[in-house]
């Protein structure tokens, strides 16, 4: 057989002759004419392919900028770090309960060990020429099961996560203030509302409010503190009277931020 032989030449690209399309290709070496050089040929045509994908990402990344989130606070623990989009399915993966505690090797290396693996291994598990995904069933449908699992996964896993509140933690909404860490009533703050209301008033997301410039009186933020207000239960002080009167000067001492938005100076004393 010769090169090119049952084929027309349309332009610079072979289509296969009308008689020929009954045929099924057994082996490809017997239709030369219907392959192509690995090199340079193929390589060149995926390089294109590849450098258009790269720089449409490049483009992508440019203009969409990583949106970061604030330092890591051990005080919070109400925090869950998440990892990023891509790995979510993963993530996701390790909630369920036969990939999870005593099973957790099953979620991180089993399961995903067996994916990969089976990509690696499926040119020598299924050696059949046939190109079309219908002449292989079985490998289509572990892709396919694959690609929905990762789908269903990330989904679920997105569902399930408070994105208001995690917009909280991002830099952009990062407070920069600062409080009188000398203050008499700062100890009591740290030991009775820190956890809620941060650890320069600057509130945890999902807690507390920041307790930035209010415009409370130092006797209404002692009330708020013994009564609690809203959402915030009863209780929450524990000390004596003077601590009580510390941590009230403290708060109203401190509240105001550099814009001085709010914030009410009577109220320092
Ligand atoms: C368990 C978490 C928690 C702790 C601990 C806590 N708070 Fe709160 N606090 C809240 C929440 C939640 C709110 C918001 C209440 C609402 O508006 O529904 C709040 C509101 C407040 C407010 C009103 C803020 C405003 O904008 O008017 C003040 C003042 C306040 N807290 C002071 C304190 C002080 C002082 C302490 C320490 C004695 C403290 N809190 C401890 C959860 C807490």
């Amino acid at each position: 057989m010769h090169r090119g032989k049952g084929m027309k030449f349309v332009g610079d690209s072979r289509v296969q002759d009308k008689e020929q399309r009954n045929t099924i290709p057994k082996d490809y070496s017997e239709y030369p004419g219907r392959t192509e050089a690995f090199w340079p040929n193929y390589l060149l045509k995926e390089w294109l392919v590849g450098a258009v994908f790269l720089i449409g990402f490049l483009c992508y990344v440019a203009v969409t900028p990583v949106s970061l989130e604030q330092q890591a606070d051990p005080n919070n623990a109400a925090y869950i770090p998440l990892p990023d989009w891509y790995f979510l399915f993963l993530y996701e993966l390790l909630k369920y309960e036969f990939a999870a505690a005593e099973y957790i090797v099953i979620g991180t290396v089993g399961i995903p060990g067996l994916a990969f693996g089976a990509l690696l291994l499926a040119p020598f598990l299924d050696t059949k020429p046939g190109r079309r995904p219908s002449q292989r069933p079985i490998a289509t449908g572990m892709m396919l099961i694959g690609v929905l699992a990762t789908i269903w996964l990330t989904y679920e896993s997105v569902v399930a996560v408070d994105w208001e509140t995690r917009e909280e933690y991002s830099v952009d909404n990062m407070v920069e203030h600062e409080v009188d860490e000398t203050h008499p009533g700062y100890e009591v703050y740290a030991q009775n509302c820190m956890s809620c209301h941060g650890g320069v008033l600057e509130g945890e997301p999902g807690l507390g409010p920041d307790l930035l410039d209010l415009p409370h009186t130092a006797d209404t933020i002692a009330e708020i503190s013994v009564e609690g207000i809203g959402d915030m239960p009863a209780g929450m002080f524990d000390g004596t009277d003077e601590e009580l009167q510390q941590l009230a000067n403290f708060i109203v001492e401190n509240t105001d931020t550099d814009d001085g938005e709010g914030g009410d100076e009577d109220t320092e004393e």
